[in-house]
This record gives C-alpha cells, sequence and structure tokens, in this order.
C-alpha cells in the first residue's frame, strides 16, 4: 500500500508523511526490530474462539489498535480527518485527532467516532487552554500530550522539497489565531512546519504542565513519547493515565532505539500502575502480538493508516484495520493462545542473533 500511496501522492506530501529525521535510522529501526523477536507459540489449544478486545482507560476495543495522530491528512485525500474518523468508528476503534490536524476538532467530533486529542503546547498558553477547552467541549475522551518534540526533528526531505502543504490544505486548527503553515515560508525555503514549530511550540514544557494540562482538562492524560523507565516512573507519578512508547515514527531524536525495544522496560516498570502503549512500526498482526506480549495493551498505527487514506479514503483506512484485525486473529490462533489477557512475556523471546 506504502507504493500505491507513493505513486498517487505528490512527492512533497509524500516525503512528508514517509520521511523520519536524521539519517532515517530509527525509522527503519522500528520495524527491523520486530524480526529480533520469535515467538514461542503453544500447541493444541481450541483456538475455535478467539477475543481480540482489550481495555484501554476504561473503555473496551474490539481489538488492540488505535489511530495514532497524523497530521494534515487532507494532503492525503480530499475528506481527510473525517474519512479516517469514520473509518475509525465503522472499525469501533479510537482515533487520536492531531494539533496540527487540516480539519476542526468539531467538525472531527461530529463524525461521533471515539476520539482523545493529541496535544502541542504552544508558547501562547492562553491559545493551548483554548485547545485543551475545545476538546473537552467536543467530547474528546482524553489529552494526549506529546513529549518527544520541544523542537522538531530535521527532516532533510522536508528541507529539501521547502515542504508546504497545497492550496486549501493548512492546520485548521490553528490558521486563525497563529497564521498556520502558509505564513511560515522565508526566504530561506525548508519546510514550513519546522518553521512553524520553532516561532509557534514551547520549547520549555516540563512535568509542570503535565499537571497544568492535567488540570484544565480534567480528563485522562496520555504521555506520548516516552521511551526509558525513568520517566514512565515519573509519569505514573505524576498522575497520568497512560504512557505511549514512541519515537515519533522515527521523526524526531534519530539514535532513538526502537519502540518494540524499548517497551520492556516501561512496561516492566509502569505496567501496573498505567496502560502501556506503543507505536512505531507496527506493519502486520504479528508486530501486535509481539507488542501485547512484551507489555503493551494495544498500539498507535500511523503511517499504515495514511496509506489506507490516501488509497481509498475511507474505506482504504477501513480495509487497513480489516487486514490489521484479521492478521491479529490469524496471529493469536497460530500463537495459541485465546485471549488478549493470557498474551504474556512468555510468548516471545530474543531471535538468535
Ligand atoms: C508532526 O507531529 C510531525 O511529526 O510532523
Amino acid at each position: 500500500m506504502a507504493a500505491e500511496a507513493e505513486a498517487r501522492l505528490p512527492k512533497a506530501a509524500f516525503d512528508y508523511y514517509a520521511g523520519g529525521s536524521g539519517t532515517e535510522w530509527t525509522l527503519a529501526e522500528n520495524e527491523r526490530a520486530f524480526r529480533r523477536w520469535v515467538f514461542r507459540r503453544r500447541v493444541l489449544v481450541d483456538v475455535s474462539e478467539v477475543d481480540t478486545a482489550v481495555t484501554v482507560l476504561g473503555q473496551r476495543l474490539p481489538f488492540p489498535v488505535l489511530l495514532a495522530p497524523v497530521a494534515l491528512q487532507r494532503m492525503a485525500h480530499a475528506e481527510g480527518e473525517l474519512a479516517t474518523a469514520r473509518a475509525a468508528a465503522e472499525a469501533g476503534t479510537t482515533m487520536i485527532l492531531s494539533t496540527l490536524s487540516s480539519t476542526t476538532i468539531e467538525d472531527v467530533a461530529a463524525t461521533g467516532v471515539d476520539r482523545w486529542f493529541q496535544l502541542y503546547v504552544h508558547r501562547d498558553r492562553g491559545l493551548t487552554g483554548e485547545l485543551i477547552d475545545r476538546a473537552v467541549a467536543s467530547g474528546y475522551r482524553a489529552l494526549v500530550l506529546t513529549v518527544d518534540t520541544p523542537q522538531l526533528g530535521r527532516r532533510d526531505r522536508d528541507e529539501r522539497n521547502g515542504f508546504l502543504p497545497p492550496p486549501g490544505v493548512d492546520l485548521a486548527i490553528l490558521t486563525s489565531t497563529t497564521g498556520g503553515l502558509s505564513q511560515q515560508t522565508g526566504a530561506g525555503g525548508g519546510s514550513s512546519l519546522f518553521a512553524y514549530f520553532a516561532r509557534q511550540c514551547d520549547p520549555s514544557v516540563t512535568w509542570a504542565d503535565v499537571e497544568w494540562v492535567r488540570s484544565r482538562a480534567q480528563l485522562p492524560v496520555v504521555l506520548k513519547g516516552v521511551t526509558t523507565a525513568e520517566d514512565a516512573r515519573r509519569a505514573a507519578d505524576a498522575g497520568v493515565a497512560a504512557v505511549s512508547v514512541s519515537n515519533h515514527g522515527g521523526r524526531q531524536l534519530d539514535g532513538d532505539p526502537a519502540t518494540i525495544d524499548a517497551l520492556p522496560e516501561v512496561a516492566d516498570e509502569v505496567g501496573d500502575r498505567l496502560d502501556v502503549l506503543v507505536d512505531g512500526g507496527v506493519r502486520r498482526g504479528t508486530d501486535v502480538l509481539c507488542a501485547l506480549a512484551l507489555g503493551a495493551k494495544a498500539v498507535l498505527i500511523g503511517r499504515p493508516q495514511l496509506w489506507g487514506l490516501a488509497c481509498g479514503g475511507q474505506a482504504g483506512v477501513g480495509r487497513v484495520l480489516d487486514l490489521l484485525r484479521m492478521d491479529f486473529t490469524l496471529a493469536m490462533r497460530l500463537a495459541g493462545v485465546t485471549s488478549t489477557a493470557a498474551i504474556g512475556r512468555s510468548l516471545v523471546r530474543r531471535a538468535v542473533p
């Protein structure tokens, strides 16, 4: 699907979605690392009935896949985030709407999808507070605070392409207050998003702000971008409801470990205190199974939803979710597990190098 999406999308849009920071080592490592884990499957288990459901933030999901926050989806398809939201609703899963969405908070809410809102803290705290209030007023069930992005990673593809969304596509939630991306082009070209971030987003955010977000929202807070036991413990002490082990799809610190390799230390540290999620490199049902075995409650997918969106709008995203669900169910059967609750560390081991 990635190849078909590449053929359909303008180069700058595809590169923005597909690319990573620096040498793109972490980007590649996220997928590669899954191949370094193998299963310890069990045999002669009655797998005629397999229960793929999980509970995340107290809500039952039919299978453990949520849609990660992805910016500017109207570059991939004219219906953008609305198509994604409708597909998520049909599949019964949760969509996380990006602060950098090309559709408003309210329009996505109107689809009725189960929804969380991803937050970038802007230098203008009045504006940031308003974003939180709008999400709360529009029925978003959780706030996902991205904590790996004090500044945007340097993505060479976007710099070379002078990344700027096509006319008519911009940061729908922010254009009226910040001017959006179209205001960011300077004489030097480069990525408009890199420039936007440097100008608008706040690199001074600390743990104190987590408390500010939590008290302003009165909603469960998910920290996205934790990769160490130390930060996971701090997150649990700060009262967040969940963490997502994430390196931002290899788009931030190049040299970050693959998230599947960082997951065990986080899950070991706080898995009994909060919900641990993971995102990065999940492409197959077997990847989902591996993530659950290493301590995740569920996974988030980013690029796969975009490729589905680019290839077929709502139906394309729906197809990606269906395929993952079928593939995960098959993986559970072949591994000899009948419920997600029974998936544990003994199901995997490191592959012999
Ligand atoms: C935005 O969050 C991006 O990774 O481009």
